[in-house]
Formats: C-alpha cells, structure tokens, sequence
C-alpha cells in the first residue's frame, strides 16, 4: 500500500518527515564522524491524499504514553499490543475486541504511519473558541497613497472573512489607538501612550477588561450562546471583538474617516511611530480572551520603530537606521535593548497562545531582525515588501483569508510532543516555535535551537509548517550490547485546531535502522538524504551565526565538507585526480557553493531586516522551497527543445533562449537577446510565428504557477540579456566565465560575470584535493 510512485514527486509521503540519514550509527562517536549532523525535517500537519482520519481518542501506552501504532507487536488472540518505545506489554479495551488480522483499526494499518484523531466534544471545552479573531494593527504614519493601499487590503479581508470570524482594530502613529466597533454612530477609542510600556494587566486595566487583582475576568458561566465563549460576555471584549458580519460596515467608515498621523515630525526627523507599544497593547487585548483561543495579531508596519519600547533607531533623521556592519562592531545602540522587548512579547504571545504576523512595506528597514525572535517563537508569518501597493504584499495578504484549495490552511493551537527509542536524545527544534520545557529521558544535553523539553509549543502553523529536529545518540557504550533491536523508532504527535475548527491530534510514527559503521560506510551512504542534508546545513549555518559570536560561516562549511568528502569519497591518499563521489553525494558540494555564495551566508549584502526574512523563511519552509533558496532553479525554453533544468551557471545564457529562474523570493524571466528583438519587432503578434508567441508565453504561464502556490508571493522580475534587471539572473549564477579566463569559457552569445569569486569548477577542485589530503 505504500505508494512508491510518490517516490519521486513526493519524498516528504504520509509521514512528512524526512532525515539527513536513514540509517543511523550507534554511537555518539560514530555520529559525529558522519560530519553531518542526524536530523529529521518534519511538517507536522502535511496534507496527503492517503491520510486517515478517525473520529476517536488514541490508545496510549500505560507506562510511556506512546500512541499504538503500526509498529506495534500484536497478539490478536490474547487482545495484547506490545509498545516499541518501553515493550511494555499492553491490553486492548473492550471496545477494540472485535479487532483481527483482517480486521484491524486504522491506526494498525502497515504503511500509514501517520494517522489523525478528530478528537470527540471538543466543543465542550471550557475554552474552546471555534471561530478566529484577526486583530488588525495598522501603522498610519505612512504617506497618504501607502496608508490609502493598506486601507483597501483591509477592506477586501474583512469583505472575505468567514461571517464568525471575529475581528479587531488597533491603530497607531505616535499614540495607540484601539478602536470599539461596536458602535457606528459614536465610535469610541481608547488612546495609549507610545512612550510608555505597559503590562498587559495596565493595558487590560485601561480597557476596562481587568478584573480587580488584575487577573483577566473568567468565564462566570449561563451567559448563554454567545460568540465568545470562554470569555465572559459581560467583560466587555466583545466591544473590541466583533464577528465580521456585523461590524463590516463601521470597520469599513472608520478607515475611510482614518487619515495619517497628525502628530508633527520636525524637519530632518523621522515620524515618531511606537510600533512596540502597538503591538504591546494589542497582545494585552488579546489577554483577555482564553489560553489557546485562535487569535492572529496582523500588523502592518510602515516604518521603523522611534518612540517608546522596542524602538531601533532614533528620530534623527542623520542617525541611520543599524547595518550587518553596525551590529558586528556592536555599535547599534537600540538594537539589544529592542530584541529584549520582542523577547518578552513573544513570551507573552507564547503564553497567551496567539500569533504575531507581520507585514512591513517601506524602503528603509523597520526592525524585522529585532521582531523576528516575536514571530518565530509564536509561529506568525511576516511579509517584506517595498509598498503596499506592490502585488509582493497584495498578493500574499489576500492568500491568509483565502479558503478552498489556496489555503494556506492556517492552523492554531500547536503542540509538538516527540517521543524516541531509549537511545535517542532530542538535542533541539530550529523553527517556528517554542519550548514548553518538558524534561524527559530523551532530552540530550547539549542544546541546538529551542532544547531542553520534549514538547514544543506552535501558537500558528500551516500546511507548509517544517521544523528541524536535531537528535543525538546516548552513549559512546553500545546500551543494546548484542544489538538485538536493528530498528529505532521516533513518534511525532501534533495536536491543533485545524481552520475548520476542529480539534486533531496527527501521530506519526517512523522506523529507521541502527548500523554498524564501524565495520564499512555502505549502509549509510545509501540512506543519506543530500537535498536534506543541505537545508539543514543551511539552517544549522544561519542559527550559530546568530548565536556564535565571531562564527565564520564559510570556514564551518568549507571544512564540513571536505570532512564528509574525505570520509565518503573513494580516492587513492593524495591523488585529488582518484576522487570520485558516491551518487547519493554527487550534488551536495554543488549545493554547499552555493549556500556559500547565497543571501543566508554573504549577509553583508542585504540589510539586517532582509537577512532576519530570509531567515525566517528558511527555517520554516519545506524541504523543496528552503533548497530553492540555497539553490535556485533555472529552465531554459528554446525553440528546438521542451523547457528542461540547465545549469546554475553563465554559459546556460544564451541569445536565443528564454530563461525563468526562481530563486524563492524572486521569480526572474530573462530573454536572450535574438528573443528580446524579435519580441520588440512584434513577430510574436503575426500568425505566421505562433510558435514564437508559444515560446514567449510559456516562462510567464510557468512563473505564474510557482506564484500562485507560494507565500509569501515572489516578486516577478521579466528582463533581457544586458538589460539593468538582468543583475537579478546573473547574481545568482556560477561565474565560470569571469575576466580571467572569459577567452576560454565563453561560448557564443554568453554573459561575463565581472566578480574574483571562484567558480564552482574551481571549488570542486580545491575540494578534491583537500579531501584526499591524510589527516
Ligand atoms: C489548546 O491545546 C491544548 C492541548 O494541546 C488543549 O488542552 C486546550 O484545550 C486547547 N485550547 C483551546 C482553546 O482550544
Ligand atoms: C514519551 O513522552 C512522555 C510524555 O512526554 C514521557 O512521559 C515518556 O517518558 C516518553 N517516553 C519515552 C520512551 O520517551
Ligand atoms: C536545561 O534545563 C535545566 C533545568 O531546568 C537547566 O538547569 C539547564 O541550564 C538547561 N540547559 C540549557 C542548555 O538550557
Ligand atoms: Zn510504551
């Protein structure tokens, strides 16, 4: 039943995991010559056609909690499930008496190792709350035509929300605004100060939705339906909160009377904007409704942050907003005290189970590398954008409300429990989300990412939702001496609310095998995972240049590699021209090249913000999306052959060629120059060349597609060869045809790239002979 077709389209299949290797060495030692690290990509709650969904509770192991699972030994007659955790011996209830071998629950299935439990009456929780709240924040100290592009964003999202959907506004300039709409004709606002950080029992307080003692006020209980359950009705959120349908209209005549801040900005200042505080008191808003409740805060920020907490520059428009360069020479005043402050609101989201999205439009930086820390460790999305105008931001703001095959399907409420084999120690997440330090016996010593706990916390996930689970091996001791258990077991349980609002619980359970590496490398050269061995790469690379101060990315990747190649590689000792790679190797140098070159290791290249968007990116996205944005794809459409892969490289230029690049966060269609004159002499228009007008047509079509299913939407860039928008292609692209040996590189009608960077040609080289080199 397990559908090898997927194979190859579908590497992630039911399980949704992925590991850099399959077969795992028994020993810590052992490990850690396998240069790269044991690690599992897993996207909690992946849809797949073949998942099954049951309407009951999971049968838990009594002694380890594990859920039964498809590894389960089963004696059908004596009723008895043996757990592969503890081998704990199990009996069945009642209700699975009539279960056979022919007859056998769901979750028993072989080959479905995932399974989903709609977990029954979860509506009669105490504070279940089926219906999201958006809580929009806006920033108005924007020019007239950015504020009058982000009103109509929000009037097309609250026009498309669900008739439930509760919704919330709070806006801001140099004060805090937060808006009743409950009323249309006397629209109430209640007005903070931006200079001034407040608790969230002060902001609750001011609201008038602080009980005495300053403890929100609890459900009191027959107050009837009401769309807010699990909050009291009588404490008055429902002034702030209003189901979409009914205050459509007064959210809509408020942004329409809604102009720019009026607070006056002295020449050579900037605005005085307190998007912390903002941010602050709408978390504090949202205090008031239950744990877990699924609450997003969408903020739309169209600026850097002066005045009050989390500021990161000054108002003096002469002080420049903190560059990569100021903060390596620790010379960004603003910058620590302002990640402090996020630090603590995302603790805060954390704890009140709600989301932090961000979309920020501006042309300097708004302080996406100081929020980062808020809406990684809540599970928000962010979005960077030049305007709000541009489709970058309009597109993907449309897709959060989208529902149907286009969702995003947005989910609330996560939390990620990882139970393993006695031998495995769980050493970190890197990804959206935040320890709920649980300690246990799997938890190792040594942390990467968020460590110490078996359980994680992820107040938003979606569908394309993928975490990095980096394990350890226990001991350097064989604790299973005679090695009587070849398989190692992993089970990955998820419990959310789906956007339909029904409460899951996804169990994955997955096997692997221990080896013995000490007597050959065969077994785990065959289950090593290169696409996932590198966006793991790049994601370990990107956490300690965060973390490690002073931490050499190139150097780390550079000796990494040549390790991994000295200890797979074939080669006879000091004969670089011996050296050949296994298959299942063949493409990870090319793919380290390029991560040396990407925007995620030359961070000097991009602003503060734009690295922490990246970065963020990468650590939350798929297997396939993260390896485009170390390396990117590029198709070439040619008249005499089908659009087929070329090589990230110059020479795949060419005059009569059309090339469509995606890079992730751009999309880049690049006409060759012969293309680019016929398209300007109009041949594509005249019936005789329809073949020509299907060539120009088809890069647009496929780009379209890769926009359609992505999120954020890339920025399409449509250039031609030596035009200005061509540096967004050959940025991207090896230079084996640079000044110094253009005479022998260069073919017809192909590009020069002016840079000293080795090309990969040359890197492969240098990577053979450091490789065969004896230690
Ligand atoms: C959130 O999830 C936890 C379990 O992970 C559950 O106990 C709680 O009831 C949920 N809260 C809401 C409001 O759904
Ligand atoms: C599985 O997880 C539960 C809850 O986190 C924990 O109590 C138990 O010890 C774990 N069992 C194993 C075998 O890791
Ligand atoms: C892990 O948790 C323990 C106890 O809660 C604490 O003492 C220790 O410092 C933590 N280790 C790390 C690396 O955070
Ligand atoms: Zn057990």
């Amino acid at each position: 039943m397990a559908a090898p077709e997927y194979a190859q389209s579908d590497p992630e299949g039911i399980e949704g995991v992925r590991m850099t290797w399959l077969n795992w060495p028994r020993s810590k030692v052992e490990a850690s010559k396998c240069v790269i690290p044991i690690a599992a990509t897993i996207q909690p709650i992946r849809p797949h056609v073949d998942l099954q969904a049951v309407p009951y509770l999971p049968l838990r192991c009594k002694t380890c909690t594990a859920v039964l699972n498809p590894f389960c030994r089963v004696d059908f007659t004596a009723l008895i499930w043996i757990c592969p955790f503890c081998f704990q011996r199990n009996h069945f209830p009642q209700h699975y008496s009539s279960i056979s071998q022919t007859n056998m629950p769901a979750e028993l299935y072989p080959n479905f190792p995932s399974i989903e439990y709609l977990i029954p009456n979860y509506q009669n929780l105490p504070n279940f709350n089926p219906f999201p709240i958006y809580l929009f924040v806006l920033d108005t100290c924007m020019l007239e035509e950015e504020l009058a592009f982000a009103k109509s964003a929000l009037k097309r999202a609250i026009g498309v929300l669900p008739d439930n959907a509760l919704v919330g506004f709070v806006s801001y300039g140099t004060q805090v605004q937060v808006h009743e709409l409950g009323f249309s004709e006397m629209s109430k606002v209640y007005v903070f100060r931006g200079s001034k950080e407040l608790t969230k029992d002060q902001v609750l307080e001011q609201l008038g939705l602080g009980a005495p003692g300053g403890r929100p006020i609890r459900p009191t209980g027959g107050g009837g339906p009401s769309p807010m359950a699990g909050t009291n009705p009588n404490a008055g959120i429902n002034r702030f909160l209003l189901p979409a349908s009914e205050c459509e209209y007064s959210f809509d005549s408020l942004l329409d009377e809604l102009g720019t801040d009026q607070w006056p900005v002295a020449p050579g200042n900037r605005a005085l904007r307190c998007t912390g505080a903002a941010l602050s008191v709408a978390a504090g808003l949202l205090g008031a409704c239950s744990t877990g409740t699924s609450a997003r805060i969408i903020a739309l920020v169209g600026g850097p942050c002066t005045e009050g907490p989390g500021a990161i520059v000054s108002k003096d428009l002469s002080d420049p907003v903190r560059s990569h360069k100021d903060l390596d020479k620790d010379s960004a005043p603003f910058f620590k005290k302002s990640v402090q402050f996020y630090e603590h609101l995302g603790k805060q989201l954390v704890s009140q189970g709600h989301v932090l999205d961000v979309f920020a439009s501006a042309l300097d930086q708004v302080g996406i590398a100081e929020m980062k820390v808020a809406v990684e460790s809540s599970g928000g999305l962010v979005v960077l954008a030049e305007s709000f105008g541009h489709s970058v931001f309009k597109d993907s703001f449309k897709r959060i409300f989208e529902d149907g095959e286009q969702s995003l399907g947005l989910s609330f409420n996560g939390t990620l429990e990882i139970n393993c084999s006695k031998d495995i120690k769980i050493q970190g997440i890197i990804g959206p989300c935040s320890s709920l330090e649980k300690k246990g016996p799997s938890v190792a010593n040594t942390v990467i990412g968020e460590g110490n706990t078996t359980a994680w916390k992820l107040c938003g996930l979606d569908k394309n939702t993928c975490l990095t689970v980096f394990f350890d091996v226990s001991s350097s001791e064989k604790s299973d001496p005679a090695g009587t258990n070849p398989q190692l077991f992993i089970q990955f349980l998820t419990s959310y609310q789906s956007p339909d609002g029904q409460m899951r619980l996804r169990v994955t359970t997955v096997t692997r095998r221990w080896v013995d590496s000490t007597v050959g490398n065969e077994d785990l050269v065959q289950g090593f995972d290169q696409e996932v061995a590198a966006v793991v790469t790049a994601r370990l690379a990107s956490y300690k240049m965060e973390v490690e101060e002073g931490f050499d990315a190139t150097r780390w990747i550079d000796r990494n590699l040549i390790r991994l190649c000295s200890k797979f590689g074939d080669y006879r000792k000091d004969d670089p021209s011996s050296f050949t790679l296994n298959q299942g190797f063949s493409i990870f140098p090319q793919f380290m090249f390029n991560l040396r070159r990407s925007q995620f290791v030359q961070v000097f290249n991009n602003s503060p913000d734009e690295t922490a968007y990246f970065r963020i990116l990468l650590n939350r996205e798929t297997v396939s999306n993260a390896a485009v944005m170390i390396q990117p794809s590029l198709i070439s459409y040619s008249f005499n052959s089908l659009p087929a892969p070329v090589l990230l490289d110059v020479t795949s230029i060419g005059a009569d060629r059309i090339l469509l690049l995606d890079s992730y966060f751009s999309v880049v269609i690049f006409h060759g120059m012969t293309i680019a004159q016929w398209r300007n002499m109009g041949y594509q228009n005249q019936p005789e060349h329809e073949a020509f007008a299907h060539l120009l047509q088809a890069p647009h079509d496929d780009a379209q597609l890769i926009i359609r299913d992505r999120f954020p939407a890339p920025r399409l860039v449509v250039c031609d060869q030596h035009g200005s928008q061509a540096r967004f292609l050959l940025a991207k692209l090896n230079p084996s045809a640079t000044y110094s040996n253009a005479n022998e590189m260069m073919a017809p009608g192909s590009d020069i790239i002016f840079t000293d960077d080795v090309s990969l040609q040359v890197f492969l080289e240098h990577l053979q002979k450091l490789a065969v080199q004896g230690s």
